[in-house]
């Protein structure tokens, strides 16, 4: 079985043989709830890496005191099995023939240790050390979660501290917090990872309906199920419009119509399920500014326009965004 450390100190003792053996070192994060889309970032960092450390830690300072600390799902034997699963053979020039890479080692370490001055989860009670990433941490998830991002970079600049990896791989699905980790490591002058090593993997989708994997998916009833789905046709409705040469405006009208137009049908088949639209934006990749309201694909700027959005099915706040091609 994976070898678990629940201590910095005992991992750092792993840690240690892997620098004196200039052996790479991957690294993904996670709240654990393992699915596909974790999973796609283990196989990637197992195929680039001669070692791969996966983290499970359900980091309290990146949840607001009214979400979802106390009921975020929790499967540590399941997260266990299904990383051990998982493997990757690379063929060798040398005589053993191929190798077999697994996951290393898992990082599993308690909020104590994590937070050696304690963790508040009200940020004016909270006392210690933070980081924050100033300027990108307010737009887009930002708004609807405003210390979310304090939060992620404060744990994440911990972990790479403790786990000290050749590279880190995140999630698109989560494209703010990898690109605001990027700028983190790079405003840090951080070399374990250095910000080009940071990579990001595309969003892992149900195969079916395309709908974003997430561990909050676990959340969703069967009603709930059926219309998640919708924010992704949403946004590839407005993604449609922006190729076509739409205003801004104009391929966010498409997406809420997208919306509503589910919202009328579940209304009418009498479905006991809530659906909000969060919001819809269009920002533009480098510092998360707002797209201007008429501009569209021809007048954007040069760097990549994310279309992102949020969408509250019940009480599940679900995420996903699309990076729309080059101006
Ligand atoms: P968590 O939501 O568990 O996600 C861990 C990593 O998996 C993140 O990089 C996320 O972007 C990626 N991921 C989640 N769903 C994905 C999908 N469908 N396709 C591809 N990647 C996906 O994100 C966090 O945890 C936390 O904020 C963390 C970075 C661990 C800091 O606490």
């Amino acid at each position: 079985s994976i070898p678990i450390y629940t201590t910095v100190a005992a991992y750092r003792e792993w840690r240690r043989k892997a620098f004196q053996e200039h052996k790479t070192v991957g690294f993904v994060a996670t709240m654990g709830a393992l699915h596909d889309g974790h999973i796609s970032l283990v196989k990637r960092s197992l195929t680039e890496n001669d070692l791969t450390v996966v983290s499970i830690f359900v980091n309290p300072a990146q949840f607001a005191p009214h979400e979802d600390l106390a009921t975020y799902p929790r499967t540590l034997p399941q997260d266990l099995d299904v990383l051990s699963a998982q493997s990757f053979t690379v063929s060798s020039r040398s005589a053993e023939g191929s190798v077999v890479r697994k996951t290393s080692a898992v990082f599993l370490p308690t909020v104590p240790e994590m937070y050696p001055s304690g963790i508040s989860q009200d940020t004016v009670m909270q006392k210690g050390t933070f980081v924050e990433v100033k300027g990108y941490g307010h737009q887009m998830e930002g708004q609807s979660r405003p210390t979310f991002f304090r939060g992620v970079a404060t744990v994440v600049t911990k972990l790479f501290n403790a786990i000290e990896p050749t590279t880190a791989y995140f999630g698109q699905k989560d494209i703010q917090q990898a690109l605001i980790l990027k700028r983190l490591s790079k405003d840090l002058l951080l070399s374990h990872p250095d910000p080009d090593h940071i990579k990001i993997v595309p969003t892992a989708r149900d195969p079916m309906t395309e709908l974003a994997l997430s561990s909050r998916n676990a959340y969703l009833t069967k009603e709930g199920h059926k219309v998640a789905p919708t924010l992704r046709e949403a946004l590839k409705a407005a993604q449609t419009a922006w190729e076509q040469g739409a205003t801004k405006a104009e391929c966010v009208a498409k997406a809420i119509e997208v919306i509503e137009h589910t919202k009328a049908r579940v209304a009418s088949e009498g479905t006991e399920v809530l659906m909000r639209l969060d919001y819809v934006e269009l920002n533009n990749s480098d510092d998360f500014e707002i797209i201007d309201a008429q501009s569209r694909k021809s007048e954007a700027s040069l760097s990549p326009v994310i279309l992102s959005g949020a969408l509250w099915v019940d009480k599940t706040r679900l995420i996903d965004n699309i990076i729309l091609g080059d101006a």
